[in-house]
């Protein structure tokens, strides 16, 4: 059973549909991520969110949203890239008002739905926002993350997918520079990966910007790291960047920062 912002929502991502199998696949693809990033993340506020029922509206709320502008961005570029298209975290949150979709919540709410959304794809939440923000932006991204993962595996368990490897070397060597940012449990850019190992060791810092224990316990049953590890390069520096990312989901790494 929908809700209504639900129903809106899917029936908005519905007229973005051709009858075209391939274009439409894509639209699909988009809407049954959105469901999925919303249910993980009313199950981590659930969880976090303690007896705050507004902030665990917020967040839910900013999950069904945050990519709303992903159909839009594949109808007019045929592209899921931000670089070639338009930035869908500022668009989603612009299209919000132009649609409606938070006109139900109070100011406050409203504006923590919308810089959520904004923030879901940017290299950090900036430290500083007030709690009722950083809360519902700290949930969209680890749900989105999380979300990602099982489409990520999939996709190395096709070898010839070159959408996700594209332009990467198939060595198993580690770049020395990426190895390096990478010991320092950083995301290296885009731009330094060099090889198919880059790419795939890159995946284990991810766990570090999780945010909340809730969605490192749903790491730990989707037994995600395990996942990767078929596709790691073997070699001391994966193994110990491996058992360092086993221990952080495990909740025995050093101590989480405070969201
Ligand atoms: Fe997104």
């Amino acid at each position: 059973m929908l809700t209504e912002t639900e129903q809106k929502f899917v029936d908005f991502a519905g007229t973005f549909r051709t009858g075209e199998p391939d274009f439409d696949r894509n639209i699909n693809l988009k809407l049954a991520h959105t469901l999925r990033v919303e249910a993980l993340a009313r199950r981590i506020a659930e969880a976090e969110g303690g007896r705050d029922e507004g902030r665990k509206r917020v967040a839910v709320r900013a999950a069904l949203l945050h990519d709303l502008s992903r159909f839009e961005q594949f109808r007019r570029y045929r592209t899921f890239n931000d670089a070639e298209s338009f930035d869908h975290g500022d668009r989603s949150a612009r299209l919000i008002d132009e649609l409606g979709f938070a006109d139900d919540l109070s100011r406050q709410e409203h504006d923590a739905v919308v810089v959520a959304v904004r923030l879901h794809n940017k290299v950090a939440v900036p430290s500083g926002l007030p709690p009722e923000q950083d809360f519902p932006a700290r949930i969209v991204r680890d749900a989105d993350k999380i979300d990602i993962m099982p489409i990520l595996i999939d996709h190395l368990k096709q070898p010839d997918n070159e959408a996700i490897v594209y332009g990467l070397r198939r060595t198993s060597e580690l770049t020395p520079a990426v190895a390096a940012v990478l010991e320092r449990h950083e995301s290296p850019r885009y731009a330094e990966l060099k090889t198919v190992a880059d790419f795939v060791a890159a995946k284990l810092v991810w766990v570090y910007d999780l945010n909340f224990q809730t969605s490192k316990a749903i790491y730990r049953e989707r037994r995600y790291l395990e996942q990767l590890l078929p596709f790691l390069p073997d070699g001391e520096t994966v193994r110990r960047l491996y058992r360092d990312a086993s221990a952080w989901v495990a909740g025995s790494g050093s101590p989480p920062e405070e969201a």
